[in-house]
């Protein structure tokens, strides 16, 4: 595989790269699930956890990763509160630097922080969450995870819905999808919809009846409250009864449409626990798994171009 130093975003990979990781991280998913987890090849590594949000599945997956390759793993958790942006991120760079981290794993609230991290550290830099900007491995769990449950990642009709506008989620995805050549749709209210994409042949709808016919994936997303700025909807209870994926929605979509969400969901917001917990037609469970997959993928890929 191509050499590749960081994980910035979506942006800068390509069918082929994206695909090579896909078919790492299908190697992990197997490896993971025959319960043979146990490898060595970050033996000696350092992988360094450094969160400035919150974080359970994201920083509990990149943990489990690193130690399934056997590399050590350190959690960084840092208080936002007192400190300026530009001041901690140089200041924890040249720290980390004299540690001699391998990999960093970085979620910021600022949209950007780990290319800039990556311009100042030598190890490999990973961005497992910028602002609004991307979230490339939950982009590449996803992917896994249809690629499993459809057999292709191409030519599928995908519905992401809900509240686009803040999310990375939302824009890994739409690169990553677009990418490998299917059919994109964003489903929500105008407050919630990007003034413009800048990607083709992605199609925006307001209405979930509309935006659903025929997808053969429905991906739901989290109302972001925390990045909001403004009362961008009027009520968790009239958002669900338009936007909140329930049966009745979901039966707009294939017959054996899936539905995903990357969580933490509000269940009875953006989705309906019925929906979410139906084994046949849910798939949330299984990103959960595929995250562990992926991050190993990555991390492997990474670390071997830092030789
Ligand atoms: C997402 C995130 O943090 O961007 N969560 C995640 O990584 N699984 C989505 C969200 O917070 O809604």
């Amino acid at each position: 595989m191509a050499q590749l130093k960081h994980l910035l975003g979506i942006e800068g990979l390509n069918p082929v790269s994206v695909t090579n990781l896909l078919d790492l991280a299908e190697s992990y998913a197997l490896l993971n699930r025959s319960g043979k987890t146990q490898r060595d090849s970050l033996r000696g590594r350092t992988l360094i956890n450094l969160f400035f949000e919150d974080s359970t599945r994201t920083r509990t997956s990149f943990e489990l990763a690193g130690r399934r390759l056997g590399a050590d793993v350190v959690n960084m958790s840092v208080a936002t509160s007192s400190v300026t942006k530009g001041e901690t991120l140089l200041d924890t760079a040249a720290t980390l630097n004299a540690m001699n981290c391998d990999l960093l794993v970085v979620r910021h609230k600022s949209s950007g922080a780990p290319a800039l991290l990556a311009q100042k550290v030598g190890a490999s830099v990973i961005n497992a969450g910028d602002g609004t900007h991307e979230h490339p491995t939950q982009a590449l769990l996803d992917a896994l995870t249809i690629r499993r449950n459809k057999g292709r990642i191409s030519g599928l009709t995908i519905a992401i819905c809900g509240d686009i506008v803040h999310s990375r989620v939302a824009r890994s995805n739409i690169l990553l999808l677009t990418m490998m050549g299917n059919f994109v749709r964003l489903v929500g209210p105008p407050t919630l919809l990007p003034g413009s994409i800048g990607v083709n042949g992605v199609e925006i709808f307001h209405d979930m009846e509309e935006g659903l016919k025929g997808a053969d994936i429905v991906m739901m997303l989290r109302l972001q409250k925390e990045r909001m700025t403004a009362g961008l909807i009027p009520s968790a209870r009239e958002y669900f009864t338009f936007y909140g994926l329930d049966r009745k929605k979901l039966s707009y979509a294939k017959p054996d449409a899936l539905v995903m969400h990357p969580g933490p969901m509000n269940r009875g917001v953006e989705i309906d626990s019925e929906v979410a917990d139906d084994a046949a037609r849910s798939r949330i469970k299984e990103q959960v798994e595929m995250g562990v997959a992926v991050r190993m993928a990555v991390l492997d890929t990474c670390a071997r171009s830092n030789y």
